[in-house]
């Protein structure tokens, strides 16, 4: 299954994209003065058409849009339809409208259409950003977890775990534990570092439970932002707050009857995380501006990659939320330590890619399977499945050679003079080094780094093998 769903939702993209529609090129230059500034990639159009093509081609995180195109209106009509194209093209991007000052009824207009937000010209630099930066941050989290669903649709169409390779001695103690607990109700947590594949491991849990007829529904908790928890999970009812324009089931009512997949737990705030609690302790629960309680009937599988004992000392986990997850744990070993499993899933992901790409490709020559076990992996499976990728469209033989694979070992990194790397290169260069220096273990890595486990897995995603 691996192989054949080369597809990756967690790649983020590596800054958020904001699309300004303006008539006006002086507010497209001012706009992107201040976000490119501030990590943003600013897309730009000048007319309403153009902004629904450019949305409809790019990965848009936000459209920060004009309410009048032409001179000599300002009913805010062209305004208007844009939005309701653009959430009908998208219904998961935050549209926000450019309003000038007095014409307050244009903006709730605007909202009652579908808008996210507003913005009054001229407008506060400061303010203008803040609400930016937290729609875009919500919409990408809508995005990856549909993307989630998505490939969690796919994995149930393929029928796990059909090219899932557990040959080694550590993976097959795994699946032992899986066969024994997988069709029992009990809560489980997967550990382990980054593409270790917690993931593929929940929906094989799920696919063997006594809910597999049911739902899988798969939440990233670490990038739910704060404002969006309660509702992204519990659900809300029309009117609890100014975006609930209708009722709308949660994730746990969406997983009712199946299994919900709560992914990077380790991220969650003390806050999140006592919301959550409560509903493991008495399986209720309301729909955010309801006062009906509803039964939390999911069965309930949790992963991280963060050291949750070490959380759990440092205060920032709390110990009963901890012992309610963890009935019953699994850790996923890393590559390093199921060397067996690296051949098999190199021939998995060649047959994969190759189909994928439409390529003839027999196997893998002698000196590039040698190398693939010379390899650290830090990136784990997700590594080596990109790498392999890779190799499959690069290769022009009927069998991938070591060149293809472009395995770029260390001594090669550090022959690179650092002062013609980019910041970006050397802080991936550093990342790397630590990551061998601690064997893997991406808290040591982190630490030594100065950086906070969460940012260093987020960067961690976007190195390229
Ligand atoms: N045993 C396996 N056999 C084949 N492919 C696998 C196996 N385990 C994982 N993979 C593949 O490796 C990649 C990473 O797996 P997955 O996303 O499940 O890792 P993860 O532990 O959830 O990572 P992260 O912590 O970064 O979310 C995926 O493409 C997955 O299909
Ligand atoms: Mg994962």
């Amino acid at each position: 299954m691996a192989g054949a769903t080369p597809y990756e939702p967690d790649s983020p993209t590596s800054r958020p994209t904001v699309l300004i529609a303006d008539d006006d090129p002086g507010i497209i230059i001012a706009g992107r003065f201040l976000l490119e500034d501030e990590g943003f990639n600013i897309l730009e159009a000048r007319s309403p058409s153009e902004a629904l093509r450019i949305a409809g081609q790019e990965q848009v995180d936000l459209a920060l849009v004009d309410m009048n195109y032409n001179r000599n209106t300002t009913s805010g009509q062209e305004g208007l339809d844009l939005v309701a194209s653009l959430r009908e093209l998208d219904p998961d991007l935050p549209v926000v409208v450019m309003t000038a000052w007095g014409t307050i009824d244009l903006a709730i207009k605007a909202i009652k259409g579908g808008a996210t937000d507003f913005v009054q010209k001229p407008w506060d630099n400061v303010r203008v950003l803040q609400q930016i930066r937290s729609h875009s941050t919500a919409g990408r989290m809508l995005r990856r977890n549909r993307l989630l669903e998505q490939e969690n649709e796919l994995l149930r169409r393929q029928g796990a775990p059909e090219g899932f390779v557990c040959e080694s001695a550590p993976m097959r103690r795994i699946m032992d534990i899986v066969e024994q607990v997988a069709p029992s109700r009990a809560n489980i947590l997967l550990l382990g570092e980054n593409g270790t594949g917690k993931g593929v491991l929940a929906r094989i849990i799920h696919d063997r439970s006594s809910v597999r007829e049911g739902p899988y529904i798969s939440v990233n908790m670490g990038g739910l932002p704060e404002s969006l928890f309660e509702s992204e999970m519990f659900g809300h009812v029309k009117g609890a707050f100014t975006d609930a324009k209708c009722d709308r089931a949660g994730r746990f009512e969406l997983a009712k009857g199946g299994s919900i997949f709560l992914d990077e737990i380790g991220n969650m705030t003390l806050g999140q995380q006592s919301r959550l609690l409560r509903l493991l302790e008495t399986g209720e629960y309301e729909r955010v501006g309801s006062s009906r309680t509803l039964k939390a009937d999911v069965r309930i599988i949790a992963a991280t990659n963060a050291d949750l004992h070490a959380a759990v000392q440092s205060g920032a986990f709390r110990e009963d939320l901890f012992f309610r997850l963890n009935t019953v744990p699994i850790e996923l070993p890393p590559l390093r330590e199921r060397r067996e499993d690296l051949i098999p899933l190199c021939r998995s992901f060649v047959d994969g890619f190759a189909r994928k790409y439409g390529k003839k490709i027999l196997g893998m020559a002698a000196d590039a399977e040698r190398a693939i076990l010379d390899h650290p992996w830090p990136g784990n499976i997700r590594e080596l499945s990109h790498a392999v990728e890779r190799g499959v469209l690069m290769c022009r033989n009927q069998r991938l050679a070591l060149d293809d694979l472009a395995l770029r070992s260390q001594s090669e990194l550090n022959a690179r003079r650092l002062d013609e790397m980019s910041i970006e290169e050397v802080e991936k260069l550093l990342m790397r080094k630590a990551l061998l220096r601690h064997e893997g273990n991406v808290t040591k890595a982190a630490e030594q780094l100065g950086m906070s486990r969460a940012t260093f897995y987020r960067k961690l995603k976007q190195i390229e093998p």
